[in-house]
């Protein structure tokens, strides 16, 4: 605080809907700034509601924080208008004048493509095929829609003045490090750079105005569509652990594998966190499921715990122990 950025260390799917709508709860953010496009689910759970948002920022159950999508990000106007009467929030969604529109025909392009959708297993979005509309400085934005007229703002001058306020901003990354359209597995990557620099520079905030970088690992590793996953686990293995999942975007079971060092010591270099959070700790040790407090987790999930801080370098500071956005060890501010 007071600018945090939230990013996701594996391949997607560690949690960011989780942790920042837990985030928003506890720090009461004034913006929230989703980066990315629609193929990004994040989901929400709250008091035994379930919410999965591609668009609306993760933060949308602190009323008083103000939702915004940043210039980089990728949408489409019936996902931004049925999200926000699920999420219930208009009044409170902002789009940048510059945020890139997705159109049927980019969604149709994408799915006829067979290397993409076959080769590299992309969501068929139209997320990859409006990128490439926009880089050949042909994608239409926001600014040229009139249905959103009401909702335009100037993201990165909100942000700024609103630090500038001394106020909380938070700014969700989407999908993982090693999704990164530079930094991960080339070519089974999404389109776009999804490290804590790619973010920032989607958002139009200086590196300099950060004052957190907290990067999500998820106790163990997964990866939906194709691409290299060491340690990949047969889906009995997976099974027989509890760790079957499915895409929120898709539906597709997600491969798995244990927790990954390795991979872990290069999205902290890629990323530079201040701190790191763990996800699904119960997934893991069972005991630890539903705990809020360090000192009610089970001897063994401390250690396991202690253990990723001491190899990494940095401290967890947030432990995910279920699926509300409250079933959280908040460790920030004391030393585990
Ligand atoms: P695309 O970005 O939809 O074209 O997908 C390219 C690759 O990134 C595929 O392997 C997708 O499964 C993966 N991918 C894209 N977005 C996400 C996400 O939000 N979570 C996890 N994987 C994703
Ligand atoms: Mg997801």
């Amino acid at each position: 605080m007071p600018l945090t950025v939230v990013v996701g260390g594996f391949f997607g799917d560690e949690g960011k809907g989780k942790v920042i709508s837990y985030l928003s709860l506890v720090d009461k953010p004034d913006i929230c700034v989703r980066t990315g496009a629609i193929n990004a689910g994040h989901t929400v759970n709250l008091n035994g509601h379930t919410w999965k948002v591609r668009i609306i920022p993760s933060c949308f159950p602190n009323k008083g924080t103000r939702l915004m999508i940043a210039p980089g990000a990728l949408f489409s106007i019936n996902v931004l208008m049925r999200e926000m009467e699920e999420t219930n929030t208009g009044g409170r969604v902002w789009v940048d004048y510059s945020s890139g529109i997705i159109e049927d025909k980019h969604v149709e392009a994408e799915r006829r493509d067979e290397y993409l959708m076959k080769t590299i297993g992309s969501t068929g979005q139209g997320v990859g095929t409006a990128m490439v509309d926009r880089v050949l400085r042909r994608l239409r934005l926001a600014r040229d829609f009139e249905e959103l007229k009401g909702m335009l703002t100037d993201v990165p001058r909100e942000v700024n003045e609103s630090l500038g306020n001394g106020n909380n901003v938070i700014i969700e990354g989407t999908q993982g490090t090693f999704l990164s359209l530079y930094h991960g597995t080339y070519p089974y990557v999404t389109s776009r750079d999804t490290t804590a620099s790619g973010v920032l520079s989607e958002v139009g905030v200086s590196p300099r105005s950060v004052n957190d970088i907290i990067l999500i690992f998820k106790a163990f590793v997964s990866r939906v569509g194709t691409g290299e996953l060491p340690g990949e686990l047969k889906p009995e293995e997976a099974e027989a652990r509890g760790w079957v999942e499915r895409g929120t975007v898709t539906g597709r079971l997600r491969r798995v594998a244990p927790f990954n060092m390795d991979l872990a010591k290069r999205a902290v270099m890629l990323n530079k966190p201040t701190q790191l959070a763990i996800t699904k700790l119960d997934a893991l040790f069972p005991e630890a499921r539903g705990k809020r407090k360090w000192g009610e987790l089970p001897a063994e999930a401390r250690r396991w715990v202690n253990n990723i801080s001491e190899e990494l370098g940095v401290p967890v500071t947030l432990i995910g122990t279920g699926e509300d956005a409250f079933d959280m060890v908040d460790l920030r501010g004391e030393s585990p």
